[in-house]
This record gives structure tokens, sequence and C-alpha cells, in this order.
């Protein structure tokens, strides 16, 4: 039996003053007796927010980071200070930074492989653009950035991701893919990893959802055979975010 996990992608979103205010608020709204929960706060807010949820079991963590221990990288960050920060989880590969900041597959692979090396879980992301489903290339698309993103990696390390499948049209725009079109690709998604690696592994590795999902829809979506949590965007930073939690 998978866990379920619910991440909360903040974004580029919450000064640290806000930051601790908001992880303040659903510090007590939020059930984690039987669900994963997560605060993926920009770079600036790790610190304050570990200081909020510390004693809770509610994990920080976050949104990028880059390949390197340390050196002459100006602006970047390495797992190395997120780790010894407190970060448990960092998101590897969200569409945002592979369209805004030129990440290839072959980056995100190398980011999950140092984040693995940092006893971190990675959140990979992948997702279609609204024109590869319409050219009904979704599932190949994915396929691809999953081997890719699963390069080099051994069965061991691979149960240690977790994946999430974020449809590029359902993110920030307020249209969800339907429980069943995020259900078949999850399922698809769970099938590409048994054939690299084997149906144990596969059933082991958590996959989310992401894409508009909401306190009135995440029941639903969370129904579903292969779909193991949310990466949730725009109701992470509302109270909402409990709803989806206690869904
Ligand atoms: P929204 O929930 O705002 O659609 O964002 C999804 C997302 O990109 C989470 O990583």
């Amino acid at each position: 039996m998978r866990k379920k996990i619910i991440a909360g992608n903040w974004k580029m979103n919450k000064t640290p003053a806000e930051a601790v205010e908001l992880a303040k608020t659903l510090i007590n709204k939020v059930n984690t007796n039987t669900v994963d929960v997560v605060f993926c706060v920009p770079y600036i807010d790790i610190i304050p927010v570990c200081d909020v949820l510390k004693g809770s079991n509610i994990s920080v963590g976050a949104q990028n980071v880059y390949f390197e221990e340390s050196g002459a990288y100006t602006g970047e960050i390495s797992p190395l200070m997120l780790k010894n920060a407190g970060v448990k989880y960092v998101i590897v590969g969200h569409s945002e930074r592979r369209e805004y900041f030129n990440e290839t597959d072959d980056i995100v692979n190398k980011k999950v492989k140092k984040v693995l090396e940092h006893n971190m879980t990675p959140i990979l992301c992948c997702g279609e653009t609204l024109k590869q489903r319409e050219m009904g290339i979704t599932m190949e698309h994915i396929k691809m950035q999953i081997k890719k993103g699963f390069y080099g990696l051994n069965s061991n390390d691979a149960e240690k991701i977790i994946v999430a499948y974020e449809p590029i049209w359902a993110i920030g725009t307020g249209k969800t893919a339907t429980s069943e079109q995020a259900q078949e690709v999850c399922a698809g998604i769970r099938q590409s990893l048994s054939e690299i690696y084997s149906n144990e592994t596969a059933q082991k590795i958590r996959i989310q959802y992401g894409g508009s999902v909401n306190g009135k829809n995440a029941a639903e979506i969370l129904s579903m055979n292969d779909i193991d949590g949310g990466l949730v965007g725009g109701a992470s930073l509302k109270e909402e975010f409990a709803d989806i939690v206690n869904y």
C-alpha cells in the first residue's frame, strides 16, 4: 500500500514573514495521520518555515537545486545547503523550469541523482503540452521524460523517487485533467517504470497528479488507482490546502 503524499508548491510566492504566517495557519488544520504533507517553499523561506514546522509531521521541500555541491555558480543553491537547512524533498524538472529556464532532461537527471546522493527525496515532474496531447503523443513524450529522468539509477534509488505528472495545460488554468485522463497517464508512467525496472519496483513508486487540484476535486482525483498524491500550486497558498490534505 503506497502512502499518499500531498505537496504544496508555493512557487515564487510569500516573503519570509508571509511564509511563516501561512505555515502557522496550516499546521493546525492539516491532518497528517495517514498522509505525508510537504510545503515546497522559496529558498529564502526554508529556514524560517522549518522552524515553524519543528515537531510537526509536515516536511519542507525546495522547488529546485543545482547539481554541484559548491563553487563558482553565482545564484545557485547546492543540495548540501538544502539538506543542511532541513529540506527533505526537492522538486526537480517542474515544467516552469523546463520552459523558462531551459532545463533539459539531462539536467533534470543530474539533479535527481544529486538529490538522492544527499538523502533527500526528488519529486520528478513530467507532463505534456496541449499540442502534444492534441497530436496524440502524450504517452510517448512522458515515457521519454521518465526514461531520461531515471537514467543510470538502480531500482533501489528509483524506489525513493516521487513522480509528479503535471499536464502543462492544466497548470494554473483552472482546467483540471479528468480523473480518468490523469489515471490513464499515471498508469502509463507505472507501466514504463515496470519496463525499466520490474513490476515490483514500479508498484513501490509514488506518482502524484498536479494541475488545478483544489478542495473540491481532490477526493475524486486521489481515489484513482495509480494516483498516490497531489502536487498543488495555487490552492497550496490558501487554507483550502487543508481541505485537499484532509480529503
Ligand atoms: P496549480 O495547482 O496552480 O495548477 O499548479 C500546479 C503546479 O504546477 C504544481 O507544481
